[in-house]
Formats: structure tokens, C-alpha cells, sequence
């Protein structure tokens, strides 16, 4: 899909498509709509009102206009309320466009820049937003149709243009443009690894993800330790996960140099099971369907690193992940069993099912540890308990740094992904104490996104850190927002190139 921006006017291109909006509570189309409105003789003004059109965000009203202007179809869309509208509104209508495009089947489609000039968007950041909007909902996984199949799919859109008739905003929204592009990609790219069926993406298939990325860029490189140089390194927990599983885990190290020296090094960790059967304490049947998703940190991770490999930005950014299968067999990590992870701690294994935490209890102290970094972020679809707390469209953030939940909130709401902070009470750590090792790897019934929150707290010695819980967000199976289209999501990408954007 071709998305650019021309200086002109809308009235003089041809196109199949022609996408003005409208606010909710105003009287009388004006701007773009207007100038529609009056080039045909005010017939859609009166469409409107016969229509009982509101204009709420999202709203469409797609007419053809045989002939009488050079658009062979208009569709108006509804912006909400003016007093509502963020920069979010204008890539939720980014979403909308693509919807109305695929209605109308037009290949060529013509817009304006939407809502630049209002709620503090300006032309940069209104083309980067539709950009996002339009990029992001043109996505579907046809990966595992078969050809006959693929033929048929219905397709997206092939030419986007933003008409913008001041051509002093032509070059900030081409700047604008460029980076939704990029951000999208690496959005995609983390889609494309959680959408990928768990057969075809095995902790080998995860690892050689990200060293096809670090091969994007002389500024990334990659590391990877196989099971013989984790055992070494005394990753004894991640080991214990992977050990029902006949496909050999990974630890992957992917490091970011910026252009200019930083002294900002910061860690981003993803949990990497490639598929959680819950090993020996089994999933039932239909909590197992979609564990594919339970890599989707280590995904963003990967897709992050896609985004740098073109945008730079002013900190060091390392990358870990560790790729393993959880499944049950003959040799499987057992209930009772205890484990020792490499800083010492020792966990004894309550459920097998709460493999994340033990993985990500290696992947941490192997940032502390041998990283040491300013500052850790990881990304886990660690418990269901987050889903029950927060829903599907809620990221859980839990961490012992004041700042850098601030900080992570903001760039959240920056990218249009929900994020909503959780407690880490010093009162519930009597949970995850056990009569033989230091800790047990459950904590109970009750507070499960908390306890998971707590249990990683253990392994970061103390360096600023941030969970982020995307069990909820990190798969999508019913459509909420319409840039994000159902199965994976890239949860986390956004948000992180946003935050490290803001350390400039
Ligand atoms: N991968 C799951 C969490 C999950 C559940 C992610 C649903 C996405 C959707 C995780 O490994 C898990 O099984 N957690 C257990 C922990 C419990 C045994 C302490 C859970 O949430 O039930
Ligand atoms: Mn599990
Ligand atoms: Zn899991």
C-alpha cells in the first residue's frame, strides 16, 4: 500500500475514493466538506440531515457521485466531539478510512490531513497518525492459506493520498509519514511472529527473527547463547522450562548503538514461550488454543529492534529474550521440583503453568547481571489473572520506579495503547514464600498479575524497573479499536519507540 502526501486540492484529482469529515454538534460542513458540500450544489449537506448523520467518531456516509465531481464516490466521516479530539482520534480514522475503502473497493483513495491544526496535532503529527491508523488496520496473516485460498482474500487499498493545499505543512507531514511507516512495520513485524502457528515458531524459528533484524543495521548486533552456554551460566530455571520440550532453547542479546554516544543503557526483556501447553500441570483444552501469543514480548522486543534499525534514538537499548517450549513429557520440570536461577535464588515449582516467571527469572538476572543497565523494561504475557483484572485492551504496569511509570504512561497514551498501573505491596510477599527455597513460583489464588509482578521484582537487584503484563492486549480475537485487527497486535512496540523517543 502506497501512502504519500501531494500539495493540491481535493476537488481536482480523480480517485475512487474521497474522505472528508464531519464533527458531532456542528451545523454546517465546513473546511474540506464544505467545499464538497458546495461543489455539489449542497446535496450533501441536505444527505446529511436527511441521514440523520451525528458525526460520532467512527460514523461513515458513503454516496456516489455519478459523475459530478472527479471522485466516483465520497464517504464523510464522523470525528466525534470537537472538544474530544487527540491526535489517538485522528489514527482511530486512519483505521476508518481503510474500512470504508474495503466497503467501496476502491484501489485509489484521496483524504486531507484530519484534525491538523486542532487539539495541539499539527500537520507532522496528524500525517503520522493516519499513517499509523492506515498502515496498521491494512493488515491480515495470510501466511498458512493455501494458494487457492490466498487468491481470493479480499484486499486492501493500493494508493493512499493526503491532500493538503498549504505547502508549508507538505515537508513536517512527509517527516510525519515516514516514521508512522516505520513504526507500522515493526508493529506488523511483531504481528507476523505471534500470528505464526507454534509449529513454525519454535525457539529456533524466534531466534533467527532477531538476528535477521540485527542483520537491518551495522548499528545492531546479536548474540545468542544455545542450552550448552545457558548451562554454563547457570540458567538452571529457564533450562528446567524447556526441558519437556524436544526443541532446544535460545537466549538471544540484541544490542542498539546509538549514533551518538549515550551513557542511558536500557534493558528490554520479553517472555519468549513459544507455546505454554502448561507442561505437566496441562492447560485444558481450551486454554491451550491460543498459547502461540506467549511469546508476543519477546515479539515487540524484536519488533522495537525493527523500528531501530531505522529510527535512532539517544540511549543504548539491549534486547534479551529466551526463547523455550513449555510442554509435558517424560522429561519435563515437575511440580516439587526446585530450581536455581542464575543469581543464586532458588524457586521451588508449585505449577508448571507458571513457566513465564521462571524464564523471565533467568532473562532478568542475565540483564542485571551482565548487562547492568539503567534501567529494565520487560514485556510478558505472564498470567490470565491480568485478563480478569483488566480486560483485553488493558496493559498492567507494576514497577519499583515512580519516574519510569510516569514516563512509560505517557508514551502509552502517545500511542494509542491502554495502559493502567498496578500495586506491588510489600504486604503480599508472604505469598510466594516457601518451607524449601526462597520462593515458590505461584503465590496463590488471589492478586495473580500482582504476585506474578513481585516474583520478577526479585531478580532486577534493585535497578529502576517496569513490568508490563500484555496477556490482555497482546492478542486480539474481538475488533475494539479499528486499527487493530484480529490475532496479534505488536503490543508494546509503539509504546516503547514513543518512550524512548521522549529521553531526547
Ligand atoms: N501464558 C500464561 C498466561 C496467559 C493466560 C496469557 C491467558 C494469555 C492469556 C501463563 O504462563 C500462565 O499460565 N499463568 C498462570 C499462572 C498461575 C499458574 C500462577 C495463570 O495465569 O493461570
Ligand atoms: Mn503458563
Ligand atoms: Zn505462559
Amino acid at each position: 500500500m502506497q501512502i504519500s502526501i501531494q500539495k493540491g486540492d481535493i476537488l481536482d484529482e480523480a480517485c475512487d475514493l474521497l474522505v472528508v469529515n464531519f464533527f458531532q454538534g456542528i451545523e454546517k460542513p465546513g473546511g474540506a466538506t464544505g467545499a464538497v458540500d458546495t461543489a455539489l450544489q449542497g446535496d450533501l449537506s441536505a444527505l446529511l440531515k436527511q441521514d440523520r448523520f451525528s458525526g460520532k467518531l467512527g460514523e461513515k456516509l458513503c454516496f456516489p457521485t455519478f459523475g459530478r465531481l472527479k471522485a466516483k464516490k465520497v464517504c464523510v466521516l464522523g470525528l466525534g466531539k470537537k472538544a474530544d479530539m487527540t491526535a489517538d482520534t485522528v489514527r482511530q480514522i486512519g483505521g476508518h478510512i481503510v474500512k470504508a475503502a474495503r466497503d467501496a473497493k476502491a484501489k485509489r483513495v484521496i483524504t486531507i490531513l484530519h484534525g491538523a491544526g486542532m487539539g495541539g496535532v499539527d500537520a507532522e503529527l496528524s500525517a503520522q497518525m493516519l499513517g499509523e491508523g492506515l498502515w496498521l488496520a491494512s493488515y491480515e496473516f495470510h501466511d498458512h492459506f493455501g494458494a487457492e485460498t490466498k487468491k481470493k482474500k479480499s484486499s486492501f487499498p493500493s494508493n493512499i493520498l493526503m491532500m493538503e493545499s498549504e505547502r508549508k505543512h507538505i515537508r513536517p507531514a512527509e517527516k510525519g509519514l515516514e516514521r508512522a511507516r516505520i513504526l507500522a512495520e515493526a508493529t506488523v513485524y511483531a504481528r507476523d511472529l505471534v500470528n505464526t502457528s507454534p509449529r513454525h515458531m519454535k525457539p529456533f524459528n524466534l531466534m533467527e527473527a532477531a538476528k535477521s533484524v540485527s542483520a537491518l543495521s551495522k548499528r545492531i548486533r546479536c548474540t545468542v547463547y544455545d542450552k550448552e552456554r545457558m548451562e554454563r551460566m547457570g540458567m538452571g530455571a529457564a533450562l528446567a522450562v524447556a526441558e519437556g520440550s524436544v526443541n532446544p532453547p535460545q537466549c538471544v542479546h540484541l544490542v542498539y548503538i546509538p549514533k551518538q554516544r549515550s551513557k542511558k543503557k536500557i534493558a528490554v526483556i520479553g517472555k519468549g514461550v513459544t507455546f505454554d501447553s502448561g507442561g505437566l500441570s496441562l492447560k485444558p483444552a481450551d486454554g491451550m488454543t491460543t498459547m502461540k501469543i506467549d511469546m508476543a514480548g519477546a515479539a515487540s522486543v524484536i519488533g522495537l529492534f525493527r523500528a531501530l534499525a531505522e529510527i535512532d534514538v539517544p540511549a543504548e537499548i539491549h534486547g534479551v529474550f529466551i526463547a523455550v517450549e513449555n510442554m509435558p513429557s517424560g522429561g519435563s520440570y515437575r511440580p516439587g521440583d526446585v530450581v536455581t536461577a542464575m543469581n543464586g535464588m532458588t524457586i521451588e515449582i508449585l505449577n508448571t503453568d507458571a513457566e513465564g516467571r521462571v524464564t523471565m527469572a533467568d532473562s532478568l538476572s542475565f540483564a542485571a547481571k551482565r548487562i547492568k543497565p539503567d534501567e529494565i523494561i520487560d514485556l510478558a504475557t505472564l498470567t490470565g489473572a491480568a485478563v480478569v483484572a483488566l480486560g483485553e485492551d488493558y496493559t498492567g504496569i507494576m514497577s519499583n520506579n515512580r519516574t519510569l511509570v510516569r514516563s512509560l504512561l505517557k508514551a502509552s497514551e502517545a500511542a494509542g495503547e491502554n495502559m493502567w498501573e498496578l500495586p506491588l505491596p510489600e504486604l503480599y510477599e508472604e505469598a510466594l514464600k516457601s518451607k524449601i527455597a526462597d520462593m515458590n513460583n505461584t503465590g496463590g489464588r488471589t492478586a495473580g498479575c500482582i504476585k506474578g509482578g513481585l516474583f520478577l521484582k526479585r531478580f532486577v537487584d534493585g535497578i529502576p524497573w517496569a513490568h508490563l503484563d500484555i496477556a490482555g492486549p497482546s492478542y486480539c480475537e474481538k475488533e475494539t479499536r479499528s486499527d487493530t485487527p484480529y490475532g496479534g497486535t505488536g503490543v508494546g512496540v509503539r509504546t516503547l519507540m514513543a518512550y524512548l523517543k521522549s529521553l531526547a
